[in-house]
C-alpha cells in the first residue's frame, strides 16, 4: 500500500491544471532525450500504429504489447538505464529508449506524429502532497500527453491517483472510466506482479484521448 497523508484528490490541482492549460511549457529538451529520439526517428513510420509505454522500466510490458500488436510500433521509454539493462529481449517491432518521456512526447508532437494507445503503467506516484507537479496529471507536460491521442491507459495502485488523473482529463472534457483491476490477472509488468503479490488493490484508468478540443488551451 502507497502511505501518504493525502487520501483523497489533492485541493490545488485544479489551480495547478489552469495554471498549465494558460502557459505553454518552455523548458528545454533535454540532450539526452533529443539524441535517444534521434536514434529511433527513422524506425518511426507515420502509417504505422504508434503506441507508447511511457516509464516502461524493464520493458517486460513494451515487449508484451510489442507480442500483441504486430502491426503497431511500440516505444517504450525510462528515464533509468539500470531499469532498461533488465529488458527481454525487444522485438523488431518495439524499440526501447533512455529518456524523458515528457521531452519524447514533445518531440513526437513536433514531428505531427500522435499515439494510438498509450500506456502509463504504475507511474511513480509521488504520495507527499508538496509533490503534486511531479504527478502525470499536474506535470507541465499533461497538455502534450493530451495531445499526442490514442486510446491512454493509467494504472496504479495508489487511488488518488487514479482520482486525480480522472479529474485531470475531465478538466479537459475527455470521458475516462475508471475500474479496480481483478486481481487474478495475468502481471504485465514488474511492479504489477509485485503489488498482486502484496494483495494491493489495482486500479485502471481508460481513455479515448482526441487531440485539439476546444479548450485545451486558452488564448489569452
Ligand atoms: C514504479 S516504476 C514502474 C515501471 C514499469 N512501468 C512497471 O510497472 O514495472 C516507474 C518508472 O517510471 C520511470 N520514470 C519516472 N519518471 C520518468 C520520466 N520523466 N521519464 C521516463 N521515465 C520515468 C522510472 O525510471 C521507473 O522505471
Amino acid at each position: 500500500m502507497v502511505r501518504s497523508c493525502q487520501t483523497m484528490p489533492h485541493k490545488d490541482l485544479l489551480r495547478c491544471l489552469d495554471k498549465h492549460r494558460a502557459n505553454a511549457w518552455l523548458q528545454p529538451v533535454l540532450a539526452a532525450s533529443q539524441a535517444a529520439f534521434n536514434s529511433i526517428a527513422p524506425w518511426l513510420h507515420p502509417e504505422r500504429e504508434l503506441i507508447l509505454d511511457s516509464g516502461c522500466g524493464t520493458g517486460h510490458s513494451t515487449v508484451g504489447l510489442a507480442e500483441r500488436y504486430p502491426e503497431g510500433l511500440v516505444l517504450g521509454i525510462d528515464q533509468s538505464q539500470a531499469r532498461l539493462s533488465k529488458s527481454p529481449p525487444v522485438p523488431n517491432n518495439a524499440r526501447l529508449i533512455r529518456a524523458r518521456a515528457e521531452d519524447v512526447w514533445r518531440l513526437l508532437l513536433e514531428r505531427g506524429l500522435s499515439a494510438s494507445q498509450h500506456y502509463l503503467l504504475y507511474p511513480n506516484p509521488w504520495p507527499k502532497p508538496r509533490h503534486l507537479m511531479r504527478r502525470w496529471h499536474a506535470h507541465p507536460a499533461f497538455p502534450s500527453l493530451i495531445q499526442l491521442g490514442g486510446q491512454l491507459e493509467l494504472r496504479t495502485n495508489w487511488k488518488p491517483y487514479a482520482e486525480e488523473f480522472q479529474i485531470a482529463l475531465e478538466y479537459y472534457s475527455r470521458k475516462c472510466g475508471l475500474e479496480v483491476i481483478k486481481n487474478d490477472t495475468q502481471p504485465t509488468t514488474l511492479f504489477e506482479r509485485k503489488y498482486i503479490a502484496s494483495g494491493h488493490t489495482l486500479y485502471r484508468l481508460i481513455s479515448l484521448l482526441q487531440a485539439n478540443q476546444p479548450g485545451d488551451r486558452y488564448d489569452s
